[in-house]
């Protein structure tokens, strides 16, 4: 072997092992009319507040933001009863997800995840030139026992996402904290409740309990759901005082931007808006069930703002011929070959109009009017 140097740059091992993020598709050729129901984002819109408040900003775009984020932190903070200090916002919680993995992983550890979980997870490890490991999962849902009988000295940190894209299935908080006492102390669990305000159901937490009563835990939130602000890129996480300050000291001096700050504290301060599309997710969540289910396809009930449904096996009525039917009358839906999920799509709930034309158009495909 020679020991001359490369001839190019050298890209560090595990990169390349990405198969990059692949994002619903926004266009088809020669449609006009889209129907976009690949991407969980809501159905009613953002907030007329929140536009209004991105308008007003505008002719202040050459300003730098706030980096430390303080009016959103704030208003997190009362909105949800936790202490400020303790709350980092983020580019999206994509980017939390990746500031933790770089945080706490590196070459050789190992981040754990359930079978079906977010693919961010697993791109993230990667990313640092770590393993990510993956548990079965028991009915679509994450297994806590096979979760423990993961973790090896080599985890670092185990994601959750609760409820989970793409199967829309949720843990109760007694599961959680059973997962919480079984794990190190020193490995992070990091509770992704993107989807948690679309939860229904006494025994929920979103990791806040296990958050206040451990050093270990972190809970990631995200404004791209249910507020409506997926263009704008913000998350946050509430994380214990060492986790907050390892995040802080990472991150990008200005992570996000002026434009997402504003319109994210007027969205949540729109408690009326957000009331709205949470009831209209609920509507029209449960007849999207009920309709996919009398056409014959199998929908897991889910808790959030999307149904992952199963298609037949046979060629004809698969999950790809169903995606590439839905496609000619402009629908666009999920694949899920991704996460191990190529029998079927997952459809977010839409408008009303939408969903009666996708159920329309799978009664046409199934051919079971
Ligand atoms: C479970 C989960 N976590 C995190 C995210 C990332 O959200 P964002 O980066 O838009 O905040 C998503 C987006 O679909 C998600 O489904």
């Amino acid at each position: 072997m020679s020991d001359s140097p490369p001839t190019a740059p050298v890209v560090r091992p595990g990169i390349l092992d990405i198969a990059p993020y692949v994002g619903g598709e926004s266009k088809i050729p020669g449609v006009n009319r889209i129907i976009k129901l690949a991407s969980n984002e809501s159905a009613l819109g953002p907030s007329p507040k929140a536009i209004e408040a991105l308008k007003a900003h505008a002719e202040l775009m050459h300003r730098y933001p706030d980096g430390n984020a303080v009016e959103l932190r704030h208003v997190l903070g009362r909105h949800f009863g936790l202490d400020a200090e303790r709350i980092l916002v983020g580019n999206g919680s994509d980017e939390l997800i990746s500031l933790l993995v770089r945080a706490y992983a590196g070459p050789g550890d190992e981040v754990l995840y359930s079978r079906h979980g977010f693919l961010m997870y697993a791109i993230s490890a990667k990313g640092v030139g770590a393993t990510p490991v993956d548990a079965p999962e028991r009915d679509f849902t994450a297994d806590v026992d096979a979760l423990l009988a993961a973790v090896t000295e080599r985890t670092k940190l185990v994601f959750l996402a609760n409820p989970n894209n793409p199967t829309g299935t949720c843990l109760p908080a007694s599961e959680l904290r059973r997962l919480h006492a079984g794990l190190p102390p020193h490995v992070v669990l990091a509770i992704d409740a993107a989807y948690a305000e679309f939860v229904e159901g006494e025994d929920y937490d979103p990791g806040i309990e296990l958050v206040l009563a451990s050093d270990n835990t972190v809970m990631l939130r995200t404004f791209s759901k249910l507020y409506a602000l997926g263009g704008m890129r913000v998350g946050w996480a509430f994380c214990p005082p060492g986790i907050a300050d390892a995040l802080n000291r990472l991150r990008g001096p200005f992570n996000v931007s002026a434009a997402g700050q504003v319109a994210a504290v007027a969205a949540l301060e729109d408690v009326e808006h957000a009331r709205r599309s949470l009831a209209h997710n609920r509507k029209w969540r449960d007849w999207s069930t009920a309709e996919f289910t009398r056409l014959g396809l199998t929908v897991i009930p889910s808790q959030g703002n999307f149904l992952l449904v199963r298609f037949p096996d046979e060629a004809a009525r698969n999950a790809d011929a169903g995606f590439e039917f839905l496609k000619l009358r402009g629908i666009i839906a999920r694949k899920m070959g991704g996460y191990h999920l190529g029998h079927s799509l997952r459809i977010t709930i839409g408008t009303e109009e939408e969903m009666r034309l996708t159920a329309s158009a799978l009664a046409d495909f199934l051919g079971s009017r």
